[in-house]
Order: structure tokens, then C-alpha cells, then sequence
């Protein structure tokens, strides 16, 4: 069968041709130490697989959800953001359940957007943004987010037709793949952008959970006139280590939640009520497990770093999020230095292009190992002498 054109122009995943070479040279019997991925590598804490557990055990949740879901996750969502950001949300209308935050960021040009209106998206960034592109035939241009603004946007450089006919503008802090965070002046600032031009935010909170050296990343909605302008999408994947099970949700304005909701009562039932129930004690129950993450990704980026600067390669260290955001030797493309690393010292890392083009010249390096491997990673790079100690 011939397929849709929507579906045929939908890009393909650059990151599946990384897995592949993983695959193919873990089969030759390889040891790759896989620092590519973006999987947490930690299971899910015990109380929240107990709630599963025992949720699951009751009949009631075999039932159908209510379209939109839960009120208890809705209302725990709330709560959460009041304990954790002390922003106010209303369960009902401020808040849409949502099966993992990727869901919702495809979903919502769908929801708000018309055929061939523009969207703003961050270059680097996450490359799933690109899937509702053919999906809502709407189109997009890129902003960079360059290194000596600390991976922020300059929206000074925005022309005046993207800030006239810009719909939405994606952002995502702290950030994949630079692993930079936000501030509270540069939330400020976009909220100005976004209402002297009428432009929704999409803000990407994934890693919201993840800030280093005694640093909480600041939510969007905490922001004077966030929930005027636009939306904050939160997951459970990376804070309760629960990206297989898919549940998250989108909290702020009204009208985008209103959106998301009317276009997934078409698409969905909501998630099975158990996950449900589960995902309200991750979010209401002991954050013991969040604090004890949190320390492991920080001490796995110590090694990272440490490591790295024994053997001459400068690095930055990251703020926030899972990853480090590393410099290519100028000799070698992003591309040619991840599957020269592949090749000749069997670790895997993400090149930088993959991206979007200003993340040229860059590897991504996800903290997903233990310290040892990170540190027998470097060890083996060591060894190609790529560097001036
Ligand atoms: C920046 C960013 N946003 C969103 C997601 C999607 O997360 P999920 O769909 O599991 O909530 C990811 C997952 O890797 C991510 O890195």
C-alpha cells in the first residue's frame, strides 16, 4: 500500500542507525561501552512498582480510564508542582495527563496549529520535536544554541517575520544534548517575547529533576506570566526512572491544555488507571529516590570529567540532565570522531549533527554507565592519543 505523504515525509530516525552499529559490533562480540543512548539505566524505586503491584490487583483499573485521566494523578501533579516549584495549577483545566511528555510535544502543534503556520525550534535539540512537522504540515525554522551563550537562544537574532509569524517556540532546560540550564532571567525574557508577539511556549521540563552541585532547575512556571503564554511538559521517565512505562503530563495555559485534551479524547482512552495510580505515589510518595539519582548522575559526571581532563580533552561540565556536551577534535567531523571512537576503542557515543547542524563539532556523552565504565571509556580513548595532555 502506498503510505500517507504525512507519514512518508516523516524523518527518519537518526539515532536508530547508531543503535544499529552498536548492535552489529555488540553481535561480532565486542564489549561496547554505550555512552549513545539516552535510557535511564536504573530501575524504577520498589514503592512505586509496589502501587503498580497492588492497583493492579484491584478490578477497578481494568476498567476504562476517564478519557482525561485520573483526578487523583491530576490533582497529584499539582501538588507536586506546588511542593516541588510552589506554582499553583488548577487539576481540572490547568493540567493534561499524558502517555510520556514525547506524546505531548508532537501533539501539540497537532492541537494548535493550522496547515503551513510556523514553529521555532532550539538547534541543537531533541530531534522527536521534528516528528509533528509532517504530521500537523506545518512548518519550522531553527534557532541556535551556541556555546558562548551558554546553549541559550539570542532571540535578538530572530527576524521580525519568525517573531510575526511564529506559532509556537520550543525550549528545553536543562537541556539535551548541551546539558545547559536556564535562569530565571532568561524565562523573564522569552515570557516578553512570547507576549509582545503572541507566540505559545512549549517548554521541555524532562530533565527537570536533574541539576548539579546543589542546583534545582527552575521551571518555566515559575515565571511571572508563564501560564499566559504557554505550557511546561513533565515526565516521570528520568525522575522515577520510568521511561518504559510512559506517563507524564502538561501543566499551564489553559487553552493549550484544553487542546490537548480535546484532540486526545479522539486518540486515546488514557493510560491504564494502575500507571496511573503509580505515577501519583512516584510524585507524592518518598523523593529519597530522586535525591540518591541525582547524586549518582553527579558523581558519574565528576568521573566523566575528571577522566576526561587527565587526558587533555577540555570538557565543560554539565548543570543539568543526563548528558555531557563534549568538543570534537577540529580534525575530525562529529560523525567521523563517534565512529572513529566506535571503531577503534568500542564506545559509543551520540555525534552532535544528529542534532541539528550547530551541533557540529560536539559528541553527546550520556552518564547511563556506572563510574567504572566511564572511567575504562576514557581509558580506552586515552589510548588513541587524540589528545595534549
Ligand atoms: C529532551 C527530551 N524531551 C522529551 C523526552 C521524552 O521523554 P518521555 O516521552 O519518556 O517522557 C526525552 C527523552 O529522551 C528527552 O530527552
Amino acid at each position: 500500500m502506498k503510505l500517507s505523504r504525512r507519514v512518508e515525509k516523516l524523518p527518519s530516525q537518526f539515532f536508530a542507525s547508531l543503535a544499529a552499529k552498536v548492535t552489529a559490533a555488540v553481535k561480532e562480540g565486542r564489549d561496547i561501552i554505550n555512552l549513545g543512548q539516552g535510557n535511564p539505566d536504573q530501575p524504577t524505586p520498589p514503592h512505586i512498582i509496589r502501587a503498580l503491584q497492588e492497583s493492579a490487583e484491584d478490578p477497578i483499573t481494568h476498567k476504562y480510564s476517564p478519557f482525561r485521566g485520573t483526578d487523583e494523578l491530576k490533582q497529584a501533579a499539582a501538588q507536586f508542582y506546588k511542593r516541588e516549584y510552589n506554582v499553583d495549577l488548577d487539576p481540572a483545566s490547568e493540567i493534561a495527563i499524558l502517555f510520556g511528555s514525547k506524546i505531548g510535544l508532537v501533539e501539540l502543534p497537532l492541537a494548535v496549529m493550522n496547515e503551513g503556520e510556523l514553529m521555532l525550534l532550539p538547534d541543537p535539540g531533541y530531534p522527536d520535536y521534528l516528528s509533528s512537522v509532517p504530521l500537523a504540515n506545518v512548518t519550522y525554522e531553527t534557532f541556535a544554541l551556541l556555546e558562548e551563550n551558554n546553549f541559550s537562544p539570542d532571540y535578538s537574532a530572530l527576524t521580525a517575520e519568525q517573531k510575526k509569524l511564529a506559532k509556537l517556540l520550543y525550549l528545553n532546560y536543562p537541556n539535551n544534548p548541551t546539558g545547559a540550564v536556564a535562569t530565571k532571567e532568561f524565562f523573564e525574557e522569552t515570557v516578553a517575547l512570547a507576549e509582545e508577539n503572541n507566540i505559545g511556549i512549549v517548554h521541555d521540563f524532562a530533565y527537570g529533576a536533574i541539576g548539579f552541585d546543589g542546583y534545582q532547575p527552575v521551571s518555566f512556571l515559575q515565571t511571572k506570566g508563564a501560564k499566559d503564554v504557554g505550557v511546561e511538559l513533565y515526565t516521570l521517565s528520568k525522575t522515577y526512572n520510568m521511561a518504559g512505562w510512559r506517563v507524564g503530563f502538561a501543566a499551564g495555559n489553559q487553552d493549550m491544555i484544553e487542546a490537548i485534551n480535546i484532540l486526545q479524547d479522539h486518540l486515546f482512552v488514557s493510560l491504564f488507571p494502575a500507571v496511573q495510580k503509580a505515577a501519583e505515589e512516584a510524585l507524592l510518595g518518598d523523593q529519597g529516590c530522586v535525591t540518591s539519582l541525582v547524586e549518582r548522575y553527579e558523581q558519574r559526571r565528576n568521573t566523566l570529567m575528571k577522566e576526561c581532563r587527565r587526558i587533555g580533552w577540555e570538557v565543560t561540565a554539565p548543570k543539568g540532565s543526563f548528558f555531557a556536551w563534549l568538543p570534537v577534535p577540529k580534525t575530525y567531523t562529529s560523525e567521523e570522531f563517534a565512529d572513529y571512537l566506535l571503531k577503534e576503542a568500542d564506545v559509543a557515543v551520540a555525534a552532535g549533527n544528529g542534532f541539528g547542524k550547530s551541533g557540529e563539532g560536539y559528541v553527546r556523552v550520556g552518564l547511563l554507565v556506572d563510574d567504572d565504565r566511564i572511567r575504562e571509556a576514557i581509558q580506552r580513548i586515552e589510548k588513541l592519543q587524540l589528545f595534549q595532555k
